[in-house]
Parts: C-alpha cells; structure tokens; sequence
C-alpha cells in the first residue's frame, strides 16, 4: 500500500488556528498553519472571530499548502478535515470547506477526530523519531485538552482520565493572566520557572480521585494568594515574578506527573507520549526524562510544530484510515463534543 503514491490533504479549523497539510504516504511534505493573532487583545479565544477569520484564511492557507507541496489538487486522493471536538463555529469552516472540495475533485472525504490526532501526530514519519509501541499511553496536554488515553492500536483508544474543569493550558493561561502576563501566557511562565525558586511559594495540590484531573481551584487559590500578598506588598509580583512561576509551574507538573504515575501503574504501560502545546514546556519535558531513569519510562514528544494544533497530525489520520478505505459520507457533520 505505502508504496502507491498517497496524497492527502489535512484541514484542521477546530479552535483558532487556520491549518492545511499535505502528507505524501506517510511523510509530511508542507505544514501550513494561520494563528490568529486578534484574540491576543482578549486574553482568550473569542469565537465569533475565530470562525471569522478561518473564513478569511482557509482559501490562502490550502493554496499555500499544495503549492509548498509542490503538487496540485487533482493529484489529491483524500480530503481529511477535523469533525470535531472543538468550536462549532470554526469546525463548520472547515468542514463545509473540506466537503465542497472532495466533492469537486471527486475524491474521498474522511473526518478526523482533533483528540486522535493529537496523538497519531506520533506516527508521522520523521528522521530520528521512534514512534510509540503499542499498547502506550498518551498524555494530551494544551489550552483546551488534558486527558490520558490508553493507545492499544491507532483506532483503538480508551480515554482513561481528563480534566473534570479547566484544561492544563488554562491554568496557565489564566495564572498568567492574574499575573499580568500577556495570552498565552504558557512559554512565559515557564521562561520565568527556569529563573525562580520552585519551593518559594507553595500551592495545595487539588484532591481529585483516580485519573482525572482538577485545575480551577489551583487557579482560584493564585487568585487568592496574588490578592493577599500586592495587599501587604504593591510591588509583590514584579518583585518575586519568577519564584511565582516556578512555584506554579512545579505545582503543575507536580499533578501531571503524578497521574502519569498511577496510570503507568495502573495499566502497566511504560511507555508514554505526549503531545498539545503544553508538550513544549521545560518542566514536563524534563519530569518525563526522572520518569525514564526513575520508572524505567520510555518517553516520546513529538515536534513541536506536529505537537501544537496543526494539520500534519490531521493528514496523517488520514493517510491511516484511507488505508483502511474508512471515508465519510457527504452528510457528515461537524460535532463539537466528539468522543475518542
Ligand atoms: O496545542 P495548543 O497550541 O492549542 C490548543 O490549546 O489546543 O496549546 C496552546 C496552549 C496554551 O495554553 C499555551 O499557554 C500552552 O499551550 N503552552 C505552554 C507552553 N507553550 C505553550 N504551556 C506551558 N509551557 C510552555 N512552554
Ligand atoms: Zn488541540
């Protein structure tokens, strides 16, 4: 099969990146992404202008894909898209989008779940990566995700912990905020960690059972303590900015390891992958490296630009299951829960 001349097209459009990658068997030949830059202004993600401005950048992002590519659309077997979960109003771009081309040029259309790709981003063929054995267990981590899935094959997955409130780039995302750092304000905080005193400042830990996970009372408790001290100090945060950061990013990646420790016990899988924006930060990456001399872990993080949202990891979903001849029909929807 891998030896046919495969290409596909991924489009990805579920949040607030404009997305489109062409992927050539299993090899990604143009990666293609638009970040919206207006929600910057807003401390967040507003979704009327999200789906706005995929509007706006979904025809320039593909033509830009394809031509990097260095192929044109007639040579496209398959349009993969994200069905969902994401923001209704943003998945409905894409997929309207996705539809009316396959439809045009006649060929497949497949639909893509955004969670499965975040970790099938691991099978991208990549000079030098080791993917994943299977049964592995994934840990997706961004401003809008953190789950723990068990991978026992790439269509078959258990989601076997999740936030039961805010996603772990939110808890970031909203410390910072309450600091007065700009959105996102991840690579900051974690910039800052690398400066400060992790033990400085100490923050509970949230007592949620098994594997999921709890993060908008570590929020509130910031709130709380940023609060108490500026009352006593004006001056408390730029003072002590970066033993803030490294207080809160220990106290985060204190959580996610420690569920990452259950779940490998629990299942007996030691082999663990990463993937979403938060993979990029310095703490994780290093508790993952303790984790392989301490629990004889075998690790994986993919490239940064295949672990943030992006459409690479669409196309690749695509590839997968256009071997498999597993299409969508022109009725499919967009859904912006959709399961694992
Ligand atoms: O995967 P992503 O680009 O988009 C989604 O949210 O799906 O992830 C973005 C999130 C933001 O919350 C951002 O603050 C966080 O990833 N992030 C980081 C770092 N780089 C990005 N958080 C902590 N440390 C980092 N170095
Ligand atoms: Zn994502």
């Amino acid at each position: 099969m891998a030896s046919q001349n495969i290409y596909i097209l991924g489009i990805e459009s579920s949040c607030d990146d404009t997305a489109a990658s062409v992927i050539h068997n299993g090899n990604i030949l143009s990666n293609v992404i638009a970040s919206q830059k207006i929600h910057e202004e807003y401390g967040g993600v507003v979704p009327e202008l999200a789906s706005r401005a995929h509007q706006q950048n979904i025809v320039p992002v593909v033509d830009q894909a394809l031509k990097k590519a260095g192929i044109t659309k007639s040579q496209l077997h398959a349009i993969a898209f994200t069905r969902g979960p994401g923001l209704m109003g943003s998945l409905l771009v894409g997929t309207s989008f996705a539809k009316s081309l396959a439809f045009g040029l006649n060929i497949p259309l497949i639909d893509v779940n955004h969670m499965q790709a975040h970790i099938l981003a691991h099978f991208i063929n990549e000079a030098g990566y080791k993917k994943p054995p299977f049964p592995f267990l994934a840990m997706t981590i961004s401003g809008g995700h953190t789950q723990i899935v068990k991978v026992s094959d790439y269509f078959d997955m258990e989601v076997i912990g999740e936030t039961i409130d805010d996603a772990v780039g939110e808890a970031y995302d909203k410390s910072g905020k309450i600091l007065g750092l700009g959105y996102p304000a991840g690579p900051e905080i974690d910039k800052r960690a690398q400066l400060g005193n992790p033990k400085a400042f100490k923050f509970t830990k949230p007592k949620v059972d098994g594997l999921n996970f709890s993060f908008s009372g570590l929020k509130t408790a910031i709130l709380y303590f940023i609060q108490k001290e500026t009352k006593a100090n004006p001056n408390f945060i730029e003072e002590n900015i970066n033993d803030i950061c490294a207080s809160i990013q220990y106290t985060i990646i204190g959580i996610l390891i420690d569920k990452l420790k259950l779940a490998s016990k629990q299942t007996g899988i030691k082999h663990i992958a990463i993937g979403g924006g938060v993979s990029a930060n310095s703490g994780i990456r290093d508790a993952l490296k303790k984790g392989e001399q301490k629990f004889g872990w075998t690790t994986y993080v993919p490239k940064f630009e295949f672990t943030t949202d992006n459409a690479a990891m669409i196309a690749i979903v695509g590839y997968l299951k256009y071997l498999e001849s597993d299409y969508a029909s022109f009725n499919v929807t967009a859904s912006a829960r959709l399961k694992i």
